[in-house]
């Protein structure tokens, strides 16, 4: 995304926890050092972030898009066996690091009302549990919260003339399955691959080139799509979860109908 805005002509501030991604990612975009400016800082230490934000608009004078993309796969196996830990961890990124960063930097993106975007990166993940199981339950837990953290936020920016898209990408060639080396100490350290990061990792390797999906993010703030849909592939998995939440209101009729439902079975429940 950064590629792509720097294409555009974008002044980019790089935001990230690991300073060996951040020098790549400034060689990478090859700008002069009057456009690029990187911050080390965890999305999960809210003050990071605000010292972020304040470099940002020190260096560059404002704020007009921000991108929450910081996210980690987290846990990947059957629920019963994920750990508090690993709960803390998803979440803490996933949902609370993408609310920090748009809470860091709304108020210098609200002095660009009605020039301003935010872009928050959630998943496919955050539209359909696929089924069969993949063991992302938890991942498909935030990445649910943040589209839903999406919604509501471009109904109250709205007003100020601040879009929001949310992305809902399928499979992007990132470093994504290798998350886990980003483990904060706090939540228990850096470890090691599963075997089922190990199919993530075959799954990314044929995915969408970044620089790619970073256009189609631009194309998709001017267009100021909500819901942003980069690959159609699991169209009839969401197709089939909006079915079954249509088929719950038809349903909800039977509920008056039969208190003797319950009655005998004992089970209380
Ligand atoms: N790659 C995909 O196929 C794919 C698909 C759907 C959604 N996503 C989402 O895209 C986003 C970006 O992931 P990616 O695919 O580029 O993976 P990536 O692992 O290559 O990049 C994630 C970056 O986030 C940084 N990061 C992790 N925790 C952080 C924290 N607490 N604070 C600051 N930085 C932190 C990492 O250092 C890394 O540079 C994530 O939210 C991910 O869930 C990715």
């Amino acid at each position: 995304m950064a590629r792509a805005f720097a294409e555009r002509g974008a002044n980019i501030a790089l935001v990230d926890l690991d300073s060996k991604r951040l020098e790549q990612a400034t060689e990478v975009l090859q700008l002069d050092e009057s456009r690029v400016l990187t911050c080390c800082a965890d999305t999960t230490d809210f003050a990071s972030l605000e010292s972020s934000a304040a470099l940002t608009t020190g260096k560059f004078g404002g704020i007009n898009v921000v991108c929450a993309n910081a996210g980690v796969t987290g846990f990947l196996g059957p629920l019963e066996q994920g750990t508090n830990e690993d709960w803390n961890w998803i979440v803490d990124v996933n949902i609370k690091g993408t609310v920090n960063t748009i809470q860091a930097t709304l108020p210098s993106l609200m002095k660009n009302a009605g020039d301003g975007h935010v872009v928050l990166t959630a998943s496919i993940s955050g539209l359909r549990v696929h089924k069969p199981g993949r063991g992302q339950g938890m991942y498909n837990t935030t990445k649910f919260a943040v589209v839903g953290f999406g919604e509501a936020l471009s109904l109250d920016l709205e007003p100020y003339g601040i879009g929001v898209s949310i992305l809902c990408p399928g499979v992007v060639k990132t470093d994504f399955s290798n998350a886990g080396k980003y483990r904060q100490e706090k939540f228990g350290g850096p470890h090691k691959e599963s075997r089922d990061d190990f199919v993530l990792a075959k799954a990314s390797a044929s995915g969408t080139d970044p620089l790619v999906f970073g256009r189609w993010v631009i194309r998709a703030i001017e267009l100021n799509q909500l819901i942003v849909v980069t690959h159609p592939d699991d169209r009839d998995q969401v197709a089939a979860r909006h079915q079954r939440i249509m088929q719950a209101f038809d349903d909800s009729a039977k509920l008056e109908s039969g208190p003797d439902m319950l009655q005998g079975s004992g089970t209380g429940s």
